[in-house]
């Protein structure tokens, strides 16, 4: 590699590894949010139907089981330390209680994979039970960690 090769590389590498560390905590604050709306979006139909809201759909929990379950992951990323002092719908333990806050996380990734897996089997009643589990884990964290709306 010549000299130019090396600097361009190493500014590569620097942004990449920047990423998260740079961005501004307005920035983070609102991609958490997005990630949020986004899992209501895809979750939505599927609560409906586990709650017997609307007719069972294989072919719409096929499709949105796994786009909720890679937004499972997204938001967590953005509740850095430095966006406590933002007005946001998190609540102050969000950022005292990190260590919960991260239990409450990992059980919904836990339960949005777990219906990944159960989707393929066609059992109906089990994939509605398993959408009212997620409910459970997104309500529950809300509880504790979001101001009531
Ligand atoms: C581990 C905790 C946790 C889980 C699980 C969780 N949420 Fe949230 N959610 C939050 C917090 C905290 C906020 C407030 C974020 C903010 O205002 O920056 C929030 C905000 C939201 C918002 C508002 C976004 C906005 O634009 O202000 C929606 C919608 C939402 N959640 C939907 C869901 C749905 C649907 C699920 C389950 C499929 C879910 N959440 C699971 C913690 C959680």
């Amino acid at each position: 590699m010549n000299v130019k090769a090396i600097a361009a590389a190493a500014v590569m590498s620097i942004a990449a590894s920047g990423a998260l560390a740079q961005a501004k905590p307005e920035t983070l604050v609102k991609q958490r949010q997005a990630a949020m709306t986004l899992q209501s979006k895809y979750f939505g139909p599927m609560r409906m139907m586990g709650l017997g809201k609307m007719p069972y759909d294989a072919a719409v929990v096929a499709r949105n089981a796994p786009m909720l379950d890679a937004l499972a992951r997204m938001p967590w990323d953005g509740f850095t330390a430095n966006t406590k002092d933002i007005k946001t719908g998190a609540l102050p333990a969000v950022y005292s209680d990190v260590a919960k806050f991260k239990e409450a996380e990992d059980r919904f990734m836990a339960e949005t994979a777990k219906l990944v897996s159960i989707s393929k089997s066609g059992d109906e009643a089990a994939i509605k039970a398993q959408i009212v589990a997620i409910d459970k884990s997104c309500s529950g964290c809300h509880e504790t960690y979001r101001e009531r709306q």
